[in-house]
């Protein structure tokens, strides 16, 4: 019998018409999730499952820098992957730095504060004994956060992506929001051609790890990777605890 975890749970993807949007969005639906494809493009997505038919989906357009347009969409949604991302490469133009620090860290940020507003005005209904699931947002970074990924503006606007969501963990975390950290190596897409992994392969070693409940989800061939995350993001916790203070 197939695995049906996320049935009837409104899932939605950024970056969904590339390699990993697509793979985790077929993988969703084949566990029963309801799909919101969020793309920057205007080319119709059109999916097909291991039959070989159409997997149902809503496709909606947007921008980097227009997180709020999302906001209505969003309160609909149970679980958001933030997965879309820019490589530039050997590129370190003023305008990379920009493109770069927008489409990976900041857009990804507003997007965090944006979905966790909408959790934290989540009301269930006094008394009410079985209260849906926590929303759940999942972060996908990088290991670029910790490693070095032959591209600086890469290295540089991924590991301020996976800051900011270690600091901001501290408030938007909760009860009625679980934040997971996606941290993956190398696998083949656009963005990077010469990847290890396929993305197949990467969207369901994802699945299975957000089913052992993981927050820290790490798929790699890289070992060093499997020790030193956990490590930076334990050490960051602290610290960020240590030297910072909730607003108000
Ligand atoms: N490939 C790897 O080795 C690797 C390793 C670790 C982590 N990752 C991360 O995995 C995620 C998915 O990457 P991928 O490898 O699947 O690459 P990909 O096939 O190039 O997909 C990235 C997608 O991000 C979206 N995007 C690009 N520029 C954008 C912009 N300006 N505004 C909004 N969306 C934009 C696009 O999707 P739409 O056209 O649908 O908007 C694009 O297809 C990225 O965050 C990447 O950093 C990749």
């Amino acid at each position: 019998m197939r695995d049906k975890s996320f049935h009837a749970r409104t899932v939605a993807v950024t970056g969904a018409g590339g390699s990993l949007g697509q793979a985790l969005l077929r993988q969703l639906h084949e566990q029963g999730a309801y799909l919101i494809a969020l793309t920057s493009s205007t080319a119709p997505l059109e999916l097909l499952d291991g039959n070989g038919q159409p997997i149902p989906l809503q496709q909606i357009r947007w921008q980097c820098g227009k997180e709020e347009d999302l906001r209505s969409v969003l309160a609909e949604v149970d679980i958001l992957v933030i997965n879309h991302g820019v490589n530039f490469h050997s590129e370190r133009s003023a305008e990379a730095v920009q493109h770069s620090l927008e489409v990976n860290a900041l857009s990804s940020w507003r997007l965090l504060e944006l979905f966790g507003s909408l959790a934290a005005a989540d009301a269930w209904p006094a008394g009410d004994a079985s209260p849906r699931p926590p929303r759940e947002l999942w972060m996908n970074t990088s290991e670029a956060e910790i490693q070095a990924a032959v591209s600086p503006l890469y290295e540089i606007s991924k590991r301020l992506q996976g800051q900011l969501l270690s600091l901001r963990s501290l408030d938007l975390a909760g009860p009625q929001l679980r934040l997971r950290r996606l941290v993956l190596g190398p696998f083949r897409s656009a963005l990077n051609p010469i990847g290890l992994m396929s993305a197949d392969f990467v969207a369901r070693e994802v699945l299975r790890q957000v089913h052992w409940n993981c927050g820290l989800v790490i798929v790699t061939p890289n070992p060093l990777t499997y020790l030193l995350m956990p490590i930076t993001t334990a050490s960051r916790w602290l610290y960020f605890q240590l030297v910072s203070r909730k607003a108000g």
